[in-house]
């Protein structure tokens, strides 16, 4: 809740006591969770609006119902995108939040912090710095 206030959140619902019932006049739902989460979504949107979603493809006849759009995102690793993101983290522009910094050998648990699905902002995996492959990769997101 606090952090999604940091990150400039006009209204922050608590998704283990409260739920949307009430909400309404959203343009935009970035659903990250699916299942009930983006079943209640649906509802919010005016009509027009888009569901983008990083979960499964979403359903078309539900949109339709609702006279929305619905789209599914996918990363796709390109060479050139990282870069330009690298560029904007270096810049300052974007300042990614990251939850925790394990090292390689530790790539298991690091895992298992991810499944927990708590995890908040990027898990990092540290290559050791003496190795030729010296730097760190993202393994969550
Ligand atoms: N399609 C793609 O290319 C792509 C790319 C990246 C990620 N993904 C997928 O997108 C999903 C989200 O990724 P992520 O990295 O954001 O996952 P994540 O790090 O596991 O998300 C954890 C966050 O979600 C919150 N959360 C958990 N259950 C929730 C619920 N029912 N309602 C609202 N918030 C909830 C948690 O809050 P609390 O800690 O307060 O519970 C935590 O802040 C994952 O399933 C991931 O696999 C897909």
């Amino acid at each position: 809740m606090g952090f999604a206030r940091e990150l400039g959140a006009d209204v922050v619902i608590d998704y283990e006591t409260q739920n949307l019932s009430g909400v309404t006049g959203v343009d935009v739902v970035l659903d990250l969770v699916g299942g009930a989460a983006r079943a209640a979504s649906w509802a919010v949107l005016v009509p027009g609006g888009v569901l983008v979603t990083t979960r499964d493809a979403p359903s078309q006849e539900e949109a339709r119902a609702h006279d929305v759009r619905a789209l599914r995102f996918t990363v796709e690793a390109d060479g050139a995108e990282l870069a330009e993101i690298a560029g904007l983290v270096a810049a300052g522009t974007v300042t990614p939040h990251i939850s925790a910094t394990h090292p390689l050998e530790q790539a298991a648990a690091a895992l298992t912090d991810i499944e927990s699905g708590h995890t908040v902002g990027k898990v990092v995996l540290e290559v050791d710095s003496g190795s030729t492959d010296s730097g760190s990769t993202e393994l969550g997101s």
